[in-house]
């Protein structure tokens, strides 16, 4: 069901900018980020939804022109992805790439079959009639090709425009409203897909180049300020990169109006409490209410074992210590009623949860969403749930923000009580907090630290034997984590220097009482995943 008002656009970011620009329907490709992306780059902004989306929601954005992602299905299996075929008649241009496109040719009535030779990787395209699509571009090109169905008969109205050696590789309609091609011209390996892209973004769909961060930046401004008129909002703040740069643009708008709070679960890492708060108040001049709860958590999670549950438990109670703060605020604020809450959700958050049918479907139920007591009626202010990391960065830099807080990696909110396997004890917490600082110094003296996606320390729940002086140990293993990512929904193991882990490990055996051994983690995710649990 399509929402509208005041919520549903605050929920989509809702800013002048984010109007009139592309929208990239998901069929579970593994580029479609990339298409959304590159649209970005030609300074358009553009949006990704999943293709279930009903025509009304994608009219709500009003968009230009649509892309029709890549995916792995093939359309005439049973459970294949499909689109509202409304979304055909909203009168805008529609560019189906792969997937998209075998899907588009087989709605409008044409015909898909599998490939007798399969095309993956490099082919040659011939661009065989004139075309908006590829104006400007020689006779062939190298293109990047990822799937094992044709078009094999063309839907009524439609031509070829391109073929490579065994198959119609790109198609349109002679009222040049809809595009089919093949190929992926938002990889690299597709030469001059960029231009393909920007022909079809300008030339054809004939969008404005108006998506950039000072824009961005003033247009989120002006409309939330527009729309919270009179009213407050509160946020919770962890210091992190996303929920900081949402609160800093949503206090450009509304100043004092908005209340941040910032709990101390007593999960966070060394120091982490008190430097953060210093920041957020003395050099950013954010309203932050700091929040003490760690005799809380630790209570509530003594004795407990299990990951889910520890997530369950610390989730829980991190929703009442913030609704109790919550409460008061409202009785402080009577004539300013609180009606909004602020979240630093980013689109990899957005699709981690929203359930496409097909291969994007849930990755996993998402921490950001959900899980407020249904007394706490907010509309939701997300000005960042179409940005990517990177994006929201460049956001960051445009406010002014210190980089120290823009190049933070990740750290999820259970905190440090991931990253203790087994019960979570103040000794524990004591281990894993100094094995974590040794490994964030030497990780920063390398020079490594913006490089990697996260680095950190585990503690595991086991002992081992070693031999420290003359004496035989029983002590502690420290695991050490460092990944490669670029969205954390993938991530590979950093291969380190061999003496900066020979020194991270001497160090920690040396500096952590109870510590006698340390191992390296050599796994990617998948199979494995970035946290321990
Ligand atoms: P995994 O371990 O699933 O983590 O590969 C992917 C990314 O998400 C972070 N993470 C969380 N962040 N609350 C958060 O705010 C959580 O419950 C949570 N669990 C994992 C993790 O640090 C990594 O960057």
């Amino acid at each position: 069901m399509a929402e509208s008002g005041l919520a549903a656009q605050l929920k989509r970011g809702g800013t002048v900018s984010t109007k009139r620009g592309i929208v990239v329907l998901d069929f579970g490709g593994q580029y479609t980020q990339l298409i959304a992306r590159r649209i970005r780059e030609l300074q358009v902004f553009s949006a990704i939804l999943p293709c279930t989306a009903a025509a009304e929601e994608i009219r709500a954005q009003e968009p230009v022109g649509i892309v029709l992602s890549g995916g792995p299905s093939s359309v005439y299996d049973k459970d294949a992805p499909h689109c509202d075929p409304k979304t055909l008649e909203l009168g805008v241009p529609v560019l189906g790439i792969c997937y998209g496109m075998q899907w588009l040719a087989r709605t409008l009535g044409g015909k898909v079959e599998r490939a007798e030779r399969r095309e993956y990787g490099p082919a040659c395209l011939r661009i065989g009639r004139e075309s908006k699509l590829f104006a400007g571009l020689p006779p062939t090109l190298k293109v990047w090709e990822s799937h094992g169905d044709h078009v094999v008969a063309l839907p009524r109205g439609f031509h070829v425009t391109g073929q490579t050696d065994n198959a119609v590789a790109a198609i349109e309609n002679a009222e040049g409203r809809f595009f089919g091609v093949e190929f992926h011209p938002e990889v690299n390996h597709t030469e001059r897909g960029a231009e393909i892209l920007r022909n079809f973004v300008f030339e054809i769909c004939g969008a404005k180049a108006n998506w950039n961060r000072a824009g961005f930046v003033a247009e989120t401004v002006e409309n939330i300020r527009g729309q919270t008129e009179g009213a407050r909002a509160i946020c919770a703040l962890s210091g992190g990169v996303d929920s900081t740069v949402a609160a800093v643009l949503v206090n450009r708008a509304m100043g004092d109006r908005l209340t941040n709070i910032f709990v101390d679960t007593g999960l966070l890492r060394r120091n982490e409490f008190q430097d953060t708060l210093e920041m957020l108040r003395d050099r950013l001049n954010l309203n932050v209410i700091g929040v003490d709860a760690s005799e809380r958590f630790l209570a509530k999670l003594r004795g407990v074992i299990d990951p889910e549950e520890k997530r369950r438990i610390i989730g829980n109670e991190f929703i009442a210590v913030f609704a109790a703060e919550e409460r008061k605020l409202v009785a402080l604020a009577k004539r300013e009623p609180v009606k909004f809450l602020v979240q630093g959700t980013l689109y990899p958050d957005v699709i981690e949860s929203v359930s496409v049918k097909g291969p994007s479907a849930v990755i996993k139920s998402h921490h950001n969403v959900g899980g407020l007591p249904p007394d706490m009626p907010f509309a939701l202010i997300e000005p960042l749930r179409d940005l990517f990391k990177d994006e929201v960065r460049q956001i960051g830099r445009e406010l002014g923000l210190p980089e120290e807080i823009l190049v933070k990696q990740p750290f999820p909110g259970p905190g440090l009580a991931v990253r203790i396997l087994g019960e979570v004890t103040s000794e524990r917490l004591a281990t894993v907090r100094a094995a974590d600082a040794i490994v964030a110094e030497e990780i920063h003296r390398a020079g490594l630290y913006e490089k990697t996606w996260q680095s950190f320390a585990v503690l595991l729940p086991i002992r081992s034997v070693g031999v420290m002086g003359d004496g035989r140990t029983y002590g502690n293993v420290i695991a050490v984590r460092v990944v490669e990512s670029l969205d954390a929904m993938t991530a590979d193991w950093a291969r380190l220097p061999m003496p900066l882990l020979e020194h991270i490990s001497s160090r920690v055996v040396n500096e952590v009482p109870g510590v006698n051994r340390v191992v390296y983690d050599i796994t990617s995710k998948p199979p494995s995943t970035i946290e321990w649990e």
